[in-house]
């Protein structure tokens, strides 16, 4: 009898160590982070003031956000480049402080935000802080 509990025991510790993973993930798949767009920041910068869009339709934005930034390095820190044309013909400088984070000044609630949901940790922040600087604090 009391071998047959701390089997018991045993088994129960060993399952919810075995599927906490599970738990874990479906806690967070359940509960979705809020985005939000700053749009009074995002109006300033497109100097509309309201209907404003980002450099590239949001679909490809979603899923391709990393791809345009390492090309906009390349382009500006290789080439020399320093402006990009969007596929509606609107001109940004390619800069992540300067363009990105002055849209999406909410970089916390923003950027951040999703990345944490992700898992994802981008080490930009280190050099780049949205604060107009590069290497700043
Ligand atoms: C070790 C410091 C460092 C890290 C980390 C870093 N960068 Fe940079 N980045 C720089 C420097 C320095 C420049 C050159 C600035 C210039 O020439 O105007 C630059 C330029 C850029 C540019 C073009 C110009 C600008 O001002 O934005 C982009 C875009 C960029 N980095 C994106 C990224 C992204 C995305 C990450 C993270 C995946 C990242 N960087 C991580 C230091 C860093
Ligand atoms: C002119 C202002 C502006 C600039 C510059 C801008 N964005 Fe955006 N961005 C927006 C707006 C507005 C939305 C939301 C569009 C919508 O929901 O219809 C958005 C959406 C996004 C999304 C999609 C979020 C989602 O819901 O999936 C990502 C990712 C993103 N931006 C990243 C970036 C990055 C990275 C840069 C720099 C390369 C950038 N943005 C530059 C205004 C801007
Ligand atoms: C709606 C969710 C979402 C938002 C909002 C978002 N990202 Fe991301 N980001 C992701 C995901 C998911 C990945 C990982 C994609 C992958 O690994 O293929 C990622 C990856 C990245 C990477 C590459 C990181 C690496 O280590 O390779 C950079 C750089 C980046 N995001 C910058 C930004 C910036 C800057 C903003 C805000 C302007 C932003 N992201 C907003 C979802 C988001």
């Amino acid at each position: 009898m009391y071998k047959g509990a701390r089997v018991l025991a045993f088994l129960l510790v060993f399952l919810s160590i075995v599927t906490a993973p599970l738990f874990l993930n479906w806690g967070k798949t359940t509960a979705a982070p809020e985005i939000t767009v700053d749009k009074q920041a995002a109006g300033r910068v497109s100097g509309q003031g309201g209907a404003v869009a980002c450099v590239e339709p949001v679909e490809i934005m979603s899923s391709e956000h990393m791809q345009l930034l390492g090309s906009w390095r390349d382009l500006v820190v290789r080439e020399g480049k320093t402006h990009y044309v969007s596929s509606d013909g609107r001109m940004f400088e390619m800069s992540l402080d300067d363009s990105c984070l002055s849209c999406h000044s909410n970089r916390e609630e923003f950027c951040d935000s999703c990345h944490e949901y992700m898992s994802v940790e981008p080490s930009c922040w280190n050099c780049h802080d949205g604060a107009q600087t590069i290497g700043g604090e």
